[in-house]
């Protein structure tokens, strides 16, 4: 397994591209399989969740061409990849590759809704928490599937095709919100969507259902109306940028002082993160080009937040934002809202030297004057990158141990973060 060593201390300088949303391209290469006709995805990041997902497609039928790498073109320019599925071929998801990836689960969707059945293994618990899919299913069902579970899989039958209903949920759930637009686009007649999650990557999915032919209206509000049609067709879309990459290296920035320049990042995507890191003293300024990043040195100050669905403060910036505050002036109040067992990272962070007291959930940071690098490992992803964060603010060395969660959904992070002056170099084993 690759590990990624950082000699902490170096200011970042420069400017970094962000690359098209994880979060996004995955639900809208799962759209794939609403149609027959092909659809064509831009700006979509080369990260090993892409790579699994597209082998997931395949199973199901879908034939996939990736447009080959330009000369000039950088590791960190996303990729250009056509789905199409012609026929769905076989409509189970089996266990062995649903539970390489949860959101592969939001296939059950968009099989149902063509081909009447689905048989979608249940993805199983992660280590961020139990992260269920009750509402999911609870959704298919208001649009009048018949749901079992048997053998660790959801089968799930609509053999009359699914009808619109009205789905209330009762927490704010972005893969409930994804699954239900996803099932309601194909459905006779109208769906209400109440309580619908609001991140930016759900107004990105039902944009291009949209330009696939699909009736949808509120989509980044809380009432999500949905028209169903018989078919959709093919369509063109450009992912969406990464706001949590945006938010990362902000963070990073933020750690380290310098000035960056986010090329192509949008400060609406995540406009809560961005007032936090000003209230802590960071200079921010959306240009043309991105957002540009600075802090001048004198410092940051303890900022508290609480985790919240969008609009909110979001729970994938937690981490990284919990790295920020080791290094803060006081103390900082942390409360995660979303995942109950997102803390996974203050025992790596305390092994840099990070004073952090778990209550619950909360964690209370107290600022320390110096991190030190140590080895480190991480279960999740984001909290890989939080170590990352740490790492870059450390007095020498720290070695990050299962780089394979930083692949997941950081493109080309050594490179982006190298060209800004960071020392950072992955060691292949
Ligand atoms: C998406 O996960 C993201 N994943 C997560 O990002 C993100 O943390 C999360 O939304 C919240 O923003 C992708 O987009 C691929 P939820 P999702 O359904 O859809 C509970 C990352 O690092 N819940 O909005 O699975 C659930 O347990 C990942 O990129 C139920 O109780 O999250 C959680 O407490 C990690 N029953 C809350 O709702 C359900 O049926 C919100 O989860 C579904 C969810």
């Amino acid at each position: 397994m690759d590990k990624i060593r950082i000699t902490g201390g170096q200011r970042l300088n420069g400017a970094i591209p962000i690359s098209g949303a994880k979060n996004a391209a995955l639900p809208l290469m799962i759209a794939s399989l609403l149609t027959d006709e092909t659809l064509t995805l831009t700006n979509v990041p080369r990260l090993s969740d892409v790579t699994a997902l597209s082998r997931i497609l395949s199973n199901h039928g879908v034939d996939r061409t990736v447009a080959g790498k330009r000369i000039g073109q950088s590791a960190e320019t996303g990729q250009n990849i056509s789905l199409t599925a012609r026929q769905i071929v076989d409509t189970c998801a089996p266990y062995e590759l649903v539970s390489t990836m949860r959101a592969s689960f939001w296939v059950i969707a968009p099989i149902l809704a063509r081909m009447g059945e689905a048989k979608v293994s249940l993805p199983g618990g992660c280590a961020i928490g139990t992260r269920p899919v009750d509402l999911l299913l609870m959704a298919l069902e208001k649009l009048g599937a018949e749901i079992v579970i048997e053998n660790g899989y959801a089968l799930a039958r609509a053999p009359k095709g699914l009808k619109g209903g009205e789905i209330v949920f009762p927490k704010v759930t972005v893969g409930g919100t994804h699954t239900a637009l996803m099932a309601a686009v194909l459905a006779q007649g109208t769906t209400v969507i109440e309580n619908a999650a609001r991140e930016p990557e759900v107004t990105d999915l039902a944009a291009c259902l949209v330009k696939m032919g699909a009736k949808i209206e509120g989509a980044g509000t809380s009432r999500i109306v949905v028209t169903g049609v018989s078919r959709l067709g093919g369509a063109h879309h450009a992912v969406l940028p990464d706001r949590i990459e945006t938010g990362t290296y902000a963070m990073a920035v933020a750690m380290t002082g310098g000035d960056v320049m986010l090329e192509g990042a949008r400060a609406d995507l995540l406009q809560s993160a961005l007032d936090v890191l000003t209230r802590a003293g960071v200079e921010i300024n959306e240009t043309n080009e991105g957002i540009r990043v600075r802090r001048n040195g004198h410092g940051i100050d303890a900022v508290d937040i609480d985790t919240d669905p969008f609009p909110g403060f979001p729970t994938d910036l937690q981490a990284q934002f919990m790295a920020l505050m080791t290094k803060a002036r006081g103390t900082s109040r942390i409360r995660e809202t979303i995942f109950e067992n997102r803390f996974m990272h203050v025992q790596e962070l305390a092994r840099l030297g990070a004073k952090i007291r778990l209550d619950g959930d909360v964690a209370h940071v107290e600022g320390v004057a110096k991190l030190t690098g140590a080895p480190v490992m991480a279960t999740d992803l984001r909290a890989s990158v939080s170590l990352v964060i740490g790492g870059l603010a450390a007095e020498g060395d720290t070695t990050i141990n299962r780089v394979y969660h930083l692949d997941r959904g950081f493109e080309a992070l050594e490179s982006k973060l190298t060209r800004c002056g960071a020392v950072v170099e992955r060691i292949s084993s």
